[in-house]
């Protein structure tokens, strides 16, 4: 078999290492192709210089090289119709459709679905540069702290926490008037603030059928205690499970996704490929936790699929292709019973201001049950260094067999032989989860 995937972040790395290992692609002599790849990439897979959102040369790759299944990371290609247009030459590809990447590219259209289908989320209201005034004053009464959202993709960044009607007056002005996000904060909702714990939960689904992969927990902000300000994620660890109970868990596959997958079928936009749910787990009242949704996304999560990906035990590339081939019914998904820690190194300033170009020392001798991802690195001219290239450089991942606290020891074990000028990353990743196994 012959397979191209789509993207190059640290996320792709990980999902590159779980085809590479998978029995169905070792036993079929099968090759990896990544598009632009990475030092991390170029280890398992075969680079092609063609960028993610070209569509249309990596169709013409696709039918030029016999490609026999394709994989989408990111969502850029997923919102512009890379499944659409793959399907369309009847090529196999793993992802939704342009019209079901709306869960993510749309979150006016997400916050509706859930509204009609009566899947929980925070209440909201909708708004768009013709009815500003109706913002300020809807703005002007309401309680705070509150959240504004910007419809359309922003890479992460158009989410905004306000404090009081000053600063909500500022984000939208942002949005509109200085088009911080161009046409995607055009349109925006205001939403009810929610506090709880976050979770994050990943199902592979056909459009009917699905498996959960074991649930996660993001540390989004870039400091100790989540401190400051809002990055990519700087840390993960899987699984999450024992954050909840058997009656959430319950709730969450019967109350969110399965009313999620058949309200997408009723409108006509069947959801194939990874439903990313990002989850508030609230605490209505004392004792009583339920779940919200936060977000769709349509795609796998980073970094959560670095820690996430490694305890799959089953095959991971049958698991896609049964995906595509709308056969998840026949997959029986194995998870190892193990604890899964992964750490982002990144370079000091992110997510503001940093320096590229440093030499990474300590990088290919990893121990036994760890992983490092490649995200944001490049090779020097001479190929002889790889070098940083971006605010995420890299993501340490490492399993254990015992506990959540040893897997996050070897983490930080492993991250001791890597070396860059300037490297950052946070100290206690897992902190919420040993708060909850000591309470
Ligand atoms: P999103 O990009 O929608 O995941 O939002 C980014 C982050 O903003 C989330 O991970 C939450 O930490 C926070 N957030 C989003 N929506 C809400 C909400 N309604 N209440 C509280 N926090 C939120
Ligand atoms: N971990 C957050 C995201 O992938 O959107």
């Amino acid at each position: 078999m012959k397979i191209l995937l789509v993207g190059n972040g640290g996320r792709e790395n990980a999902i590159a290492n779980g085809i590479y290992n998978s029995p169905s692609f070792i036993n079929s002599k099968s090759v990896l192709y990544t598009t632009i790849g990475n030092p991390g990439l170029d280890k398992i897979s075969t680079p092609i210089d063609i960028k993610p959102a070209e569509i249309d040369k990596l169709v013409l790759f696709a039918k030029k090289e016999n490609i026999h299944f394709t994989v989408v990371g990111p969502e850029i290609p997923l919102s512009l119709g890379i499944v659409d247009a793959f399907e369309k030459e009847n090529l196999k590809i793993f992802g939704p459709s342009r019209k079901a990447a709306e869960l993510e590219s749309s979150k006016i259209f997400a916050k509706n679905l859930m509204k009609k289908y009566r899947i929980p989320t925070a209440e909201y209201k909708e708004f768009n540069s013709g009815n500003l005034k109706d913002a300020c004053e809807y703005l002007m009464y309401s309680k705070y702290p509150l959240v504004i959202k910007a419809d359309g993709l922003a890479a992460g960044k158009g989410v905004i926490i306000v404090n009081n009607y000053a600063e909500a007056k500022d984000v939208i002005t942002d949005f509109v008037d200085n088009k911080v996000f161009g046409d995607a904060g055009l349109n925006f909702i205001i939403e009810e603030f929610l506090t709880g714990f976050e979770l994050s939960l990943f199902v592979i689904t056909d459009g009917i059928n699905y498996a959960a992969l074991p649930f996660s927990q993001d540390h989004k902000k870039i400091g100790e205690g989540d401190t400051g300000k809002n990055t990519g994620g700087m840390g993960a660890y899987a699984p999450a499970d024992n954050m909840i109970d058997k009656d959430i868990y319950e709730n969450i596959m019967m109350g969110i996704i399965e009313p999620t997958l058949q309200g997408m079928v009723k409108e006509g936009r069947k959801y194939k490929g990874c439903l990313y749910c990002g989850l508030m787990i609230t605490e209505k009242s004392p004792g009583a936790l339920q779940p919200y949704v936060i977000e769709f996304n349509a795609r796998f999560g980073d970094p959560e699929t670095q820690s996430v990906l490694p305890l799959i035990k089953s095959d991971f590339l049958e698991l896609l292709l049964a995906s595509a081939e709308e056969k998840i019914n026949e997959y029986r998904l194995e998870v190892y019973d193990k604890y899964s820690c992964c750490v982002i190194l990144a370079s000091a300033g992110y997510p503001e201001k940093y320096e590229t170009g440093k030499i990474i020392q300590g990088l290919w001798n990893n121990s036994k049950d760890t992983f490092i991802f490649h995200s944001g690195t490049r090779y020097s001219a001479d190929k002889k260094d790889v070098l940083t290239n971006g605010g995420r450089i890299l993501s340490v991942v490492a399993l254990s067999d015992i506990s959540m606290e040893d897997s996050i020891k070897n983490c930080y074990a492993e991250i001791e032989k890597i070396n860059f000028e300037n490297m950052y990353f946070r100290k206690d990743i897992g902190f919420k989860y040993k708060k909850s196994i000591n309470k």
